[in-house]
């Protein structure tokens, strides 16, 4: 489609195995910041690059995610993933109390009893892994199942109820149109779940993530009943699908990198700094996520962001920013600083992040130490890869040991 515009049409449908996006790649390398045209929504948008750049729109309170809502921005899926009543659309300071609140429920000493959770799962799912022998995948037996039954165990969802909250969970996720009447209905019944269940916890706190928020305290800030339950809502859903994926991208580069494989089969200890730089190196999605709206005229690299124009970032690209990492389309097992922008950064940066790391070096690590034999039964360029989905991943990992 030509509009007599620069924009460039950007599809950002490249999805083989974890190559980088040669559409997102030119992008970066002709100029900092740069227009685009996105697959839905309407018009135009900005693409920042960047590393410093992508630090700036993500931190600076003239981009504003809020000023989004109602707008039919330029975006990646027929409809907006995000809900209009989410966190991922608030800004400070409303966001900034909520995040705060949530943040007391991952405090050091909380993450480690969910590392012990997480162990005991992982424990029981590998022990059912090795029954299967002598092949078997490691999507199926560990990367699927993996996210959900953490994720439940920390919330304390009883048992009997994880089949059906699984199935409104997904039934919300599918975003075709003849699906819409049940997606309402699901959001309603997970809603109504969860408003019982943080009701109970709050007269009867137990050791659970529920229980944590709904007894934290910011100074006189709490939660309120709202809040909490759209927050117990988030935490089962976000995060689930990306963890299984990136436990399949960063099994896979292990499983057909021999250098990699060596390096933490001799220094085990070494696996929560790998994990790091797999996680930078990794493309582990489609093109952009949710924009921000420039509430003022704002000049970045030299560029003038005119006010209400909406604003893109690309993590991937400030990932591999050669001004910041040195060699950046080298996986380098050394290498320390500075941070990835895998969980996003600022005001919107991932309030899971340390759970899902807990559960990448739980599950990562006891594989490797269980199964010390493991490798693909095929070659590398035969593993199937998803492609209709804005995340990247393998369809399955089937391995023998
Ligand atoms: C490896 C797995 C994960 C990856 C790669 C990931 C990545 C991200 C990214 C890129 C963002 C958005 C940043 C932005 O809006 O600019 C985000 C936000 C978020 N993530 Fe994760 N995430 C992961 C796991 C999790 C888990 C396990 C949970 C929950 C327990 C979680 C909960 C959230 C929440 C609540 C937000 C919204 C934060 C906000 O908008 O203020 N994530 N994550």
């Amino acid at each position: 489609m030509s509009t007599g515009s620069s924009a460039r049409n950007c599809p950002f449908d490249f999805a083989e195995a974890l190559e980088f996006d040669p559409t997102l790649r030119q992008l970066m390398n002709e100029a900092p910041v740069s227009r685009i045209r996105l697959p839905y929504g309407e018009g135009e948008a900005w693409l920042v690059t960047g590393y410093d750049d992508v630090r700036t729109v993500t931190t600076d309170r003239r981009f504003s995610r809020h000023a989004i809502v109602g707008r039919d921005f330029p975006r990646m899926t027929p409809e907006p993933i995000v809900q209009a009543e989410a966190i991922n659309v608030m800004d400070p300071p409303a966001s900034s109390r909520l995040r705060s609140l949530v943040s007391k429920g991952f405090t050091p000493d909380r993450i480690e009893r969910m590392r012990d959770r997480t162990q005991h799962v992982v424990n029981e799912l590998l022990d059912r892994m090795r029954d299967q022998g002598p092949q078997a995948d490691v999507m199926e037996h560990l990367a699927h199942p993996l996210p959900l039954i953490t994720i439940c165990e920390v919330l304390e969802i009883p048992e009997a109820d994880r089949a059906q909250l699984r199935a409104h969970a997904r039934t919300m996720m599918d975003v075709s149109l003849d699906n819409k009447p049940d997606a309402v209905q699901a959001k309603a019944d997970l809603r109504a779940y969860f408003a019982q269940l943080t009701a109970e916890r709050r007269r009867n706190p137990g050791e659970d993530l529920i229980s944590a928020l709904a007894t934290a305290r910011d100074g006189d800030q709490v939660l309120d009943e709202k809040e909490l339950t759209v927050m117990a809502m988030v935490l089962l859903i976000t995060g689930q699908d990306t963890t299984t994926y990136q436990l399949g991208n960063l099994s896979y580069t292990i499983l057909t990198r021999p250098d990699v494989l060596a390096v933490l089969r001799e220094q085990p200890e070494s696996l929560p700094q790998v994990i790091q730089e797999m996680l930078r190196f990794i493309p582990f999605r489609k093109g952009v996520g949710i924009p921000r709206v420039a509430l003022e005229d704002v000049e970045l690299s030299g560029v003038t962001i005119p006010a209400g124009d909406i604003v893109h970032v690309s993590y991937l690209t400030a990932n591999r920013d050669g001004d910041k990492f040195d060699r950046p389309d080298e996986l380098d097992l050394a290498r320390t600083s500075p941070s990835h922008m895998t969980f996003g950064w600022g005001a919107h940066h991932c309030l899971g992040a340390p759970l899902a790391i807990t559960e990448l070096e739980v599950a990562l690590g006891t594989l490797l130490e269980r199964f010390p034999g493991i490798a693909l039964t095929k070659p590398a360029e035969e593993v199937q890869w998803n492609t209709t989905s804005i995340w990247r991943y393998p369809l399955a990992l089937p391995v023998t040991w």
